[in-house]
């Protein structure tokens, strides 16, 4: 058994605290390789964001489990040499979740070695058995001081029509219940966003000035629960914005992603100021990636040295996450000050 706490990672209990009371949201960005994790502990750290460093099972599986549990462990080391480089007076704090963990066997794992924090997604099943499966994982996370989010109402996905997807929001009526039942730290809810680069069809958005504009977040719900669950932090899944800059530069160069439409950084920014505490961002990481990588490979066909666009991409995802922390989730400038750091202003 490991404790986050000798890792120098912290639970969210704390990060929630201060994002309710200073109206923005954590940034909680997936990671499966050492340039993503370089890159998000670079742009927190330069922009004095809080962090939550996301593993999802798959990326468990992909990067080997201990291997991500060693290398959150040198983010953060990372950090703290960075700080002291910079001269700053208090450190970002840094918290490793689990992200849609799927089973108690799992949460457990991760939890044992070393995660400070558990998301357990059973919002596919059955009411009961996900309050069931879920204050399971609380009973145990607890014992140790390990939060934990759960979720209520199920994502869409591109192949729901708008009717279904309307019948899968979270069910304002059913939260206080959950919560109690529970006992979660955070609450994930469905409000109209969903996972990957095809958030919604075109049929379904406007076309302004060439770009797709989609329909609002459901704000109505949001705010519904906002007045049933007061000042309890809220967690905003599927939250990539599908940065068109990306996506066309993908396609430029032999990509083929046709039509792929996310949030509005302006209803990100929006929610980030409510009880939204906490906002899940991946898709947007795997397309910078993407992107700058086709762009060399295809201007330098002679390169087969990876570290010369994997560091290219690296910069680029530094560039995209400092512009999230500061523009969209507002967690910019939040722990201390540091003597050798020029404020920056990212314009993508
Ligand atoms: O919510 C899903 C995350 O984007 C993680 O995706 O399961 O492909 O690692 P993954
Ligand atoms: P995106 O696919 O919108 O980046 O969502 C990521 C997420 O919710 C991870 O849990
Ligand atoms: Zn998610």
């Amino acid at each position: 058994m490991i404790s986050y706490k000798d890792l120098g990672l912290v639970n969210t209990k704390e990060m929630f605290k201060k994002a309710m009371a200073e109206g923005y949201a954590v940034p909680a960005y997936n990671f499966n390789n050492m340039e993503q994790l370089q890159a998000i502990i670079t742009a927190c750290v330069e922009t004095r964001s809080p962090v939550i460093l996301q593993v999802s099972k798959g990326a468990r599986n992909y990067a080997n489990q201990t291997l991500l549990r060693y290398m959150a462990e040198g983010a953060v080391k990372m950090a703290r040499e960075m700080e002291e480089k910079l001269g700053c007076d208090e450190p970002i704090p840094i918290a490793l979740h689990l992200d849609h963990g799927d089973s108690f066997e799992l949460a457990k794992s991760c939890i044992d070695m070393g995660f400070s924090s558990v998301m357990i997604d059973g919002s596919h099943l059955p009411y009961e058995e996900n309050v069931e499966l879920t204050a399971r994982v609380v009973e145990y996370a607890h014992k140790y001081d390990v939060t934990v989010e759960g979720e209520l109402g199920v994502l869409a996905g591109i192949e729901d029509d708008v009717e279904a997807a309307k019948s899968i929001y979270t069910d304002p009526e059913q939260v206080e219940d959950f919560v109690s039942k529970t006992g979660v730290d955070s609450l994930a809810i469905s409000i109209g966003t969903s996972h990957g680069a095809y958030k919604f069809k075109p049929e379904q958005c406007e076309l302004i000035d060439g770009v797709y504009v989609p329909p609002p977040l459901r704000f109505d719900i949001l705010e519904e629960i906002e007045k049933r669950l007061s000042g309890f932090p809220i967690v905003l899944h599927g939250a990539s914005s599908v940065l068109k800059k990306y996506v066309d530069m993908i396609n430029q160069y032999g990509g083929k992603l046709e039509a792929a439409i996310g949030v509005p950084e302006d209803q990100l920014r929006k929610a980030a100021k409510s009880a939204v505490c906490k906002i899940n961002i991946d898709s947007d990481g795997r397309l910078v990636m993407t992107g700058i990588i086709r762009k060399i490979l295809a201007e330098k066909p002679q390169e087969f040295d990876p570290r010369k666009y994997l560091g290219p991409a690296r910069e680029e995802l530094i560039k995209m996450y400092k512009h999230k922390n500061i523009n969209v989730l507002g967690s910019a400038w939040r722990y201390g000050n540091c003597k050798n750091l020029e404020k920056e202003d990212i314009k993508l």
